[in-house]
């Protein structure tokens, strides 16, 4: 049988034939298998010289069997490697790069969690209550217009800000609440080299007991020289904003943007009047304005993407040309 056997396999020329070889010999019903359970016909005294015989065949067979298993794949190869030209040169990986953008958010996101602060999330489509009237902004604010907001057909809104974000967190949690919020928002602007009709803004909100001007400014400067440098200087201008009461415009300069001043952000104590909105809406005191106060503030992350990145034009940020996206990569 182990000459038959070792005869037979050297006549077999592929992968299917030597399959059926092997359930010829190895297996369940197989000869050398049938020949194994014969071992109990055998008298008792030849047995271990039986079983020891049987034992050789079946690895003789088997080694072989692989012997043969391995040329037949390496016969393949070689038969695929005739066919393909192995010194053509290969197809370079893409290697993927941050969007400036993201990796500016990526820095800021990452300042305020260390201070405590938790992402939040808003629609980008919105209602008017949670876009102005529960940040106290009257019906005839010029913001409201027609001209400045794009409304759809359904009275909704694309928001005009991400002060949005404040209200809907307010309307989830109770103080302390301590959140940044970054996304798109949405005004009709003229579109040219510094505007476009999506921009992207953070949003900040802190509240809790005894918040007072000095932790808005304290954080906003803090965050403002984690990100551009010990050296950056801020400036607090008076402004208004029908949300915030008091309400400023932060300046900042920086070397790493160029040395010259630059309108940032703008910020102030939560006016009380958006306080009495939550409280009203939840019908709860959880943000009653004679126990906590809080700030607020929101700023535009597109400018200052470009300013680091050296982009001169704000529509490059948006066009997804893969010339300008690859010149990142070592940011
Ligand atoms: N929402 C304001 C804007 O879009 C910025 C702001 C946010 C001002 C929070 C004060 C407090 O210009």
């Amino acid at each position: 049988l182990q000459a038959a056997a070792l005869a037979e396999i050297e006549t077999v020329g592929d992968r299917s034939s030597l399959d059926a070889f092997k359930v010829k010999y190895l297996g369940k019903q197989g000869e050398i298998t049938k020949l194994s359970e014969g071992m109990r016909h055998v008298a008792k005294e030849d047995r271990p010289r039986f079983g020891k015989a049987l034992n050789e065949l079946r690895q003789s067979v088997t080694s072989r069997v692989e012997e043969r298993e391995q040329s037949l794949a390496s016969q393949a190869d070689a038969e695929v490697l005739s066919r393909v030209d192995i010194s053509l040169p290969g197809i370079p990986a893409e290697q993927g790069a941050l969007h400036p953008l993201t990796h500016l958010l990526d820095r800021a996101v990452r300042i305020f969690r260390r201070l405590g602060f938790a992402v939040a999330e808003g629609p980008d489509i919105e209602d008017e209550w949670h876009c102005f009237d529960a940040l106290n902004t009257p019906q005839d604010h010029p913001a409201r217009n027609e001209q400045d907001t794009f409304y759809l057909p359904d009275g909704r809104l694309l928001r005009t800000h991400t002060s949005t974000v404040q209200i809907r967190v307010m309307e989830n949690q109770a103080p302390p609440v301590r959140i940044i919020a970054p996304g798109a928002a949405y005004r009709r602007d003229e579109v040219d080299a510094t505007h476009l009709a999506q921009f992207t803004q953070m949003e900040g909100l802190y509240v809790d007991r005894d918040v007072s001007v000095a932790d808005l400014k304290g954080t906003t400067e803090y965050f403002f020289r984690q990100l551009f440098g010990s050296e950056t200087e801020v400036r607090f201008r008076p402004h208004f904003f029908p949300f915030t009461e008091p309400s400023y415009e932060i300046d900042i300069r920086a070397k790493s943007l160029g040395g010259k001043w630059m309108e940032l952000a703008g910020c102030g104590m939560v006016d009380p009047a958006v306080f009495e909105a939550i409280c009203q809406k939840r019908g709860d005191r959880a943000f009653d304005p004679d126990v906590v106060s809080g700030f607020a503030f929101g700023f535009g992350l597109d400018r200052l993407a470009m300013n680091l990145a050296q982009v001169p034009d704000i529509r490059m940020l948006v066009e997804n040309d893969l010339r300008f996206l690859k010149q990142f990569s070592a940011l």
